[in-house]
């Protein structure tokens, strides 16, 4: 029997000067294919390539330092090869129609020395996050890392504008800020992770200042109509929590408030309920479209995402998972096809496996 499809699911929207053309964006995905270097790859190229069927496509978290470094194989956005590689990422992609935004991703305190470039590693307090990262040498304990002085605040806010500069010079229709999932930005929202005593920490605004200041620095140098930010309230991963939810709400109407004049291009909002308060508070008071992502335990499915757009919840949902294993998503979702299941075993591990060998149905069919 013929599932019912969605008509507005299937309907262009525009988020900022970006227009999709249906409400399925690929969520940023990070895959560990790019060189040791960070240069984007061969088969990058290809795996973005497959997928530009979606409305839009939000690239993998890519640093724009090496300080902001997290994993070994994750790409950059930072030298003259960075931006070369990922222009011909977008290059396939625009060939096809597609539409792709970078996510500028800083890890702050998920790093390590041995991975940074720099031999530093840096988040608003010096508070290592519990667990361990793989470097050169093994897993390491993640480390206590430098807490950043005001001053060197100021410079992190100017490798995010480097790095979106860098983006849209390779082409990117736009940038995503990542500011979920516990990486650097995060950290100075949740208080947990910052104990600071200067304008970035203590109360709600200023743990939230950091998200807005980077925000409106990108959005004056490429274009508020290009710049989005991904935004994880409660998510509580990686010592960022945020578990007392009166809290959570202040900060993050702060920073929504705080995003407000600048007129964003979207926000993506990871949280598993899309009607709860504050997801919908983020987005009526930021008044940019937002992106939903429910995905914590179950991949986001068919059902689930057509509702989200039906009922007004969300300008456009994010997938994940099953964009990984269906590059030809899109289709199977119009029609009702049955789907490839990911395997989480390849999602990390490098090379064409599980990356760029996900059958198609019309290759799947002929078994
Ligand atoms: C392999 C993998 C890599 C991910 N990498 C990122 C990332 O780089 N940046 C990010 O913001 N979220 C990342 N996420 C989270 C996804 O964007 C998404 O929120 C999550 O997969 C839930 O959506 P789903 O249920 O549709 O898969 C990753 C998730 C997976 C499974």
């Amino acid at each position: 029997m013929p599932h019912p499809t969605s008509e507005r699911f299937f309907s262009p929207v525009s988020l900022g000067s970006i227009e999709l053309r249906n409400r399925l964006v690929m969520a940023p995905l990070t895959r560990i294919r790019a060189d040791e270097q960070g240069v984007p790859t061969d088969l990058m190229v290809e795996h973005y390539a497959q997928r530009a069927g979606v409305g839009l496509i939000v690239t993998e978290g890519t640093w724009p330092v090496g300080e902001g470094r997290t994993w070994i194989g994750q790409p950059g956005i930072e030298t003259a090869e960075h931006v070369a590689g990922w222009r011909r990422v977008t290059e396939a992609v625009h060939a096809r129609g597609g539409r792709i935004v970078m996510q500028i991703m800083h890890g702050g305190r998920i790093g390590h020395e041995a991975i940074s470039f720099t031999g530093r590693v840096v988040a608003p307090s010096a508070i290592a996050a519990p667990g361990q990262i793989r470097t050169p040498e093994g897993k390491q304990p993640l480390p206590v890392p430098h807490p950043l002085s005001t001053e060197e605040v100021s410079e992190v806010i100017n490798q995010f504008v480097q790095a979106a500069q860098n983006a849209i010079a390779a082409g990117m229709d736009g940038v995503q800020i990542h500011g979920a999932n516990g990486y650097l930005i995060q950290q100075f929202t949740a208080a947990a992770s910052n104990t600071r005593t200067d304008r970035y920490g203590g109360s709600a605004e200023n743990r939230a200042r950091l998200a807005v200041e980077i925000a409106a620095a990108v959005a004056e140098a490429i274009g508020s109509e290009r710049t989005g930010i991904r935004l994880s309230p409660q998510h509580n991963v990686q010592g960022a929590l945020e578990e007392d939810h009166d809290d959570a709400l202040a900060t993050y109407q702060a920073l929504a408030e705080g995003l407000a004049p600048l007129r964003l291009a979207h926000v993506d909002v990871l949280h598993p309920e899309p009607s709860a308060p504050l997801v919908q508070t983020i987005r009526q008071a930021s008044g940019a479209p937002l992106i939903a992502n429910t995905g914590f335990a179950a991949p986001t499915g068919r059902e689930e995402a057509f509702s989200m757009v039906e009922q007004n919840l969300a300008e456009a949902v994010g997938v994940g998972r099953a964009v990984i294993a269906n590059p030809d998503l899109v289709r199977r979702w119009q029609q009702g096809l049955p789907e490839n299941a990911p395997d989480p075993a390849t999602f990390y591990i490098g090379g064409e496996r599980g990356y760029t060998d996900y059958p198609t149905y019309s290759t799947g069919e002929h078994h």
